[in-house]
């Protein structure tokens, strides 16, 4: 039936599917691979099913079948709120602080990945690639090996990777993390993650490092830098003609004359926005002559409502915000706008068109696509300014735009000040060449360079040559940053 790519991931994205929670940069990453290919793309219905049914429901829209999986109470509490979200997720962004341990949840997130190779069984041809995604099924490598799958197995990280100090405070972290060595390929953001799981395996017993990939009991697995990216030409089309959104023109228009600045971010704890309000309410402080002319619209959608971390920093913001606008706001000027929802792709990038400026402060975070998306939608002759955080994977790339610290609210206020007041020149200067970058280093771009690096080096067989044909990668192709 010929080659085709599998994408697994905890969340799918079914085209025009109503009610798809907010995806994020990793749905944007897998539709951008799944693009102009015969594949399938498996993972969580979103659903949590008294019964779940022993098959997997399969949609097939434009070559590539929605292949999704009901999950019961108890493993989307163990498994997703519970290790992947309540330990994995926090210790990846440097939260060892925030992990709640327990075997019950470690217990649940082995059986639901292994549930997941059970019902990929049932589909996988010897000829198919496949590709895993993020900290939800680290282990998928090592049960589909165990289940005697010699396909091409990569994997894909979309978070930060922290030091290995960090990663060792995770209870059994060599069964979990060590679980990434039956991957042919481990691809991590930044040159920095790659580099912090390197130094990590290198403190597990028994690495050998030999020609590039890291030999561990037998197995070898290389390990390389991607940095995600978005479609960049299609997203700035997409703002150009956002602007006849009625919505859009509603928010412009309710804003007068003032200034805005924009937050945009899912309701989490690395994404920084208390300090980024505090640092909005230093501006105001400090610079009174902003006061009724500036607004922040942070939006912000709800996200793992039923984590305990998330309930409190849901707290914190509201009021954080609440004393903002109590103390500096009037009748006729609220500083700070907070909305918990999502709006759609057009509004979204008209949103960003019309901002003055973006913040973009997590304390950490894998990639950020905010920053990109924020970049691709401005007007090149009348750009808005970009302050973004040193510790958001983004930042290796756009170095034009207002790099800070998050935890320093006072540098965090006057870049804010510096965006509002830069003059035009220098806002297109500091534009056009991480625009340029962007349009480079697209989204397909980060998808043929993953594809040619997990496909680089395999073995001369029927099979690989319709692979290469499917992905249009040549066997001298040269892969990126592999180490
Ligand atoms: O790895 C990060 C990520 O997958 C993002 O791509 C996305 O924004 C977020 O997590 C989605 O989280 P959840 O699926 O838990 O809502």
């Amino acid at each position: 039936m010929g080659a085709r790519l599998i994408i697994v991931s905890n969340r799918v994205a079914v085209p025009d599917s109503p009610g798809t929670p907010f995806a994020g940069g990793m749905a944007v990453a897998a539709k951008a691979a799944l693009k102009n290919r015969k594949g399938m793309w498996v993972g969580w219905s979103g659903k949590a099913a008294d019964e779940p049914a022993d098959a997997s429901q399969a949609v097939e829209l434009d070559k590539v079948a929605y292949v999704l999986i009901d999950l019961s109470k108890n493993d989307i509490q163990e498994y997703y709120n519970g290790l992947a979200n309540s330990v994995l997720w926090p210790i990846l962004h440097y939260r060892v602080d925030l992990q709640e341990y327990s075997r019950a949840d470690a217990s649940g997130y082995m059986r639901v990945n292994r549930m997941f190779a059970d019902r990929l069984s049932a589909s996988v041809n010897e000829d198919d690639v496949i590709w895993v995604h993020d900290y939800h099924l680290m282990l998928l490598g090592r049960e589909l090996r165990s289940r005697g799958y010699r396909n091409r197995i990569g994997f894909f990280l979309h978070t930060p990777c922290a030091p290995p100090d960090i990663l060792q405070t995770l209870p059994h972290h060599k069964e979990i993390l060590g679980g990434l060595t039956y991957y042919d390929l481990v691809g991590f953001q930044t040159d920095n993650d790659r580099d912090n799981f390197a130094r990590y395996l290198t403190t597990l017993s028994a690495v050998q490092v030999r020609g590039g990939a890291y030999e561990f009991e037998g197995r070898n697995v290389r390990l390389g830098a991607f940095p995600v990216s978005i479609e960049t030409k299609t997203y700035a089309r997409l703002a150009r003609n956002a602007g006849r959104s009625a919505l859009v023109a509603l928010v412009r228009e309710s804003l007068g004359g003032s200034r805005l600045v924009l937050g945009v971010d899912r309701l989490d704890f690395s994404m920084g926005i208390p300090q980024r309000v505090k640092a909005f309410e230093q501006l105001l402080e400090t610079s009174p002559e902003w006061h009724g002319k500036v607004t922040l619209l942070q939006i912000t959608p709800t996200s793992r409502t039923e984590v305990e971390q998330y309930g409190e920093i849901e707290a914190e913001v509201t009021r954080l915000i609440a004393k903002v606008n109590g103390r500096f706001g009037d009748a006729a000027w609220t500083p700070i706008r907070y909305v918990n929802r999502s709006y759609s792709r057009t509004v979204l990038a008209g949103i960003y068109r019309a901002a003055d400026v973006a913040m973009v402060t997590p304390l950490r975070d894998g990639m950020n696509l905010v920053a990109k998306e924020y970049l691709a939608a401005q007007d090149p002759e009348d750009p808005g300014v970009l302050v973004l955080s040193q510790f958001a994977g983004a930042a290796k790339e756009l170095d034009r735009a207002l790099i800070v610290n998050p935890h320093e609210t006072d540098a965090v206020a006057s870049a804010l000040k510096r965006a509002l007041e830069m003059p035009l020149a220098e806002r297109r200067q500091r534009h056009e060449p991480m625009l340029a970058h962007l349009l480079e280093n697209d989204i397909r771009k980060w998808a043929e360079d993953y594809l040619a690096a997990l496909l680089e080096g395999a073995p001369a067989r029927n099979m690989l040559a319709g692979i290469r044909a499917l992905f249009g990668v040549s066997s001298e192709q040269a892969p990126f940053a592999i180490r």
